[in-house]
C-alpha cells in the first residue's frame, strides 16, 4: 500500500489517509456565513477522498477577518450551515476540520477580485488591530495596538468557536498563526515590538498563541485533533525563523497540540522566497524530527509520486494541498489510481471507478 494512502490515528481519531485539504478562503461569505458554495467547494473535496479536509480560516471576531466576505465563525448561528458541511464530509469517511483565524493587521482588506488595499470603513472595511501599531505595508492601514485584556478577549473566542465547531461536527481545529495574520505578528520581532508580557523575549512572542492553544485545547471535548499552523520562517534576517519555530512546537506539543502544519512567510511584504516543487517540506521535517511532534506539509506539493515519497521518507505525516486541490477535487483519487491502490471510490462513482475498487463506507460506520 503506498504510503501516502495508509491510515493515520491521532489520540483515538483515524483518518482514512494521509492527504489533507489545506484551508482556502473563498471570499463569498455575507456576514461571515457560510452558503451553498462553502457546501459545494467542501463537499465535493470529501467526495473526491481527502482523508481530512479544513475550512477556509474562518474569523473569530468580526474584525478578524481578511476581507469584508471571509467566513467568520464569532456566533453560535454561524455553525448552522457549518455542521450541515461537517456532516456531509464526516458521512464521506473524512474528517471536518475548521481553521480558526484572526488576520490582525491584514484584516479589512479587499478579496482578491474586488480591489486591493484597505477597505475603508464607508464601503464595510474596519480599522485593523495588532501587537504593535505598525502597518504591514504602504497600502495597509496602521493597526491599534491590542490592550492585554483585548489579548484575553481574542482567546477567550478562540476557545468558544473551538468548542462550538466540536458541538458542530468538527473533529478537527487548526488554529492559523501562519501568513502574517494575528497570531504570527505576535510571534515575529519585526511586526512585535510590545514592551509588555506579549512582546519582546521569545516566551512573551510566543505567549499569545501558547495561551491560545491551551484556552482551545481545553475547551474541546475528547477526542478532538488540535493542529496549529506556523509560517516557520518570515524569509527575513531578524524575524521569525525554524529554530524558533522548532522550540515553539516542543512547547505546543506539551499544551496538547497534536501536530504542526507547517508553512512559512506572509509577514514581511518584500521576503524573498525560494518558491518551488515542495519548497516547505524541510521545515516539516525538521519539526517532526526535532520536536518530535506530527507535522503536516504543504506547499508546491502537486504529483501523487512527490506526495507519497514525503509520507514515505517521514518528512511529515500528512500533506495538504490547496491549489492542485482547486484543479482537481478528486486528486486523491486519481492519485490513488497513479499509485495503483484501490483506493475506496463513492458507491454512487463505481461504474467510472478502476477496476477492483471497493465501495467506499463512511469512517463512523468502521469500529
Ligand atoms: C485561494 C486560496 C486561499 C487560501 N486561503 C488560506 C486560508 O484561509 N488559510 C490558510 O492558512 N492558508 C490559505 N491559503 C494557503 C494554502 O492553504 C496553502 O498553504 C498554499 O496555497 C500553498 O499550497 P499549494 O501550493 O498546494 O497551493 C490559501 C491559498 C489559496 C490558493
Amino acid at each position: 500500500m503506498p504510503h501516502l494512502l495508509s491510515e493515520f490515528r491521532l489520540r483515538d481519531i483515524a483518518l482514512a489517509n494521509r492527504i489533507g485539504v489545506s484551508p482556502m478562503c473563498q471570499y463569498s461569505s455575507v456576514d461571515g456565513f457560510a452558503n451553498d458554495w462553502h457546501f459545494a467547494h467542501l463537499t465535493a473535496r470529501a467526495v473526491g477522498g481527502a482523508g481530512i479536509v479544513f475550512t477556509e480560516a474562518a474569523a473569530v471576531s468580526p474584525e478578524g477577518r481578511i476581507s469584508p466576505q471571509d467566513l467568520g465563525v464569532w456566533s453560535e448561528k454561524h455553525f448552522e450551515p457549518l455542521a450541515r458541511i461537517a456532516r456531509f464530509i464526516d458521512a464521506q469517511g473524512a474528517v471536518a476540520g475548521v481553521q480558526l483565524a484572526h488576520a490582525g493587521r491584514k484584516g479589512s482588506t479587499y478579496r482578491p477580485w474586488s480591489g486591493r488595499g484597505a477597505v475603508p470603513e464607508a464601503l464595510g472595511g474596519w480599522r485593523p488591530v495588532g501587537p504593535s501599531a505598525i502597518a504591514f505595508s504602504d497600502s495597509y492601514a496602521t493597526p491599534v495596538e491590542l490592550s492585554a485584556d483585548r489579548i484575553k478577549a481574542l482567546q477567550l473566542a478562540f476557545a468558544t468557536a473551538a468548542a462550538r465547531a466540536h458541538a458542530a461536527g468538527f473533529r478537527a481545529v487548526e488554529i492559523h498563526a501562519a501568513h502574517g495574520y494575528l497570531l504570527h505578528e505576535f510571534l515575529s520581532p519585526l511586526s512585535n515590538r510590545r514592551a509588555d508580557d506579549y512582546g519582546g523575549s521569545f516566551d512573551n512572542r510566543t505567549r499569545f498563541l501558547r495561551e491560545c492553544a491551551a484556552a482551545v485545547r481545553r475547551a474541546l471535548p475528547e477526542p478532538s485533533l488540535l493542529f496549529v499552523r506556523i509560517s516557520a520562517t518570515d524569509w527575513t534576517e531578524g524575524g521569525w525563523d525554524v529554530d524558533q519555530s522548532v522550540e515553539l512546537a516542543r512547547r505546543l506539543k506539551t499544551i496538547g497540540v497534536d501536530l504542526i502544519d507547517c508553512s512559512s512567510g506572509g509577514n514581511v511584504e518584500k521576503a524573498e522566497i525560494p518558491v518551488g516543487p515542495g519548497y516547505q517540506v524541510p521545515f516539516a521535517q525538521r519539526i517532526r524530527r526535532e520536536a518530535d511532534i506530527a507535522t503536516a506539509a504543504v506547499g508546491m506539493i502537486t504529483s501523487p509520486a512527490q506526495a507519497d515519497q514525503i509520507i514515505r521518507t517521514g518528512q511529515a505525516d500528512l500533506v495538504l494541498l490547496a491549489r492542485e486541490l482547486l484543479r482537481d477535487p478528486y486528486w486523491p483519487l486519481r492519485a490513488a489510481q497513479d499509485l495503483g491502490y484501490p483506493m475506496p471510490w463513492p458507491a454512487q462513482y463505481l461504474r467510472a471507478a478502476p477496476a477492483g475498487a471497493p465501495e467506499r463506507t463512511p469512517a463512523h460506520e468502521l469500529d
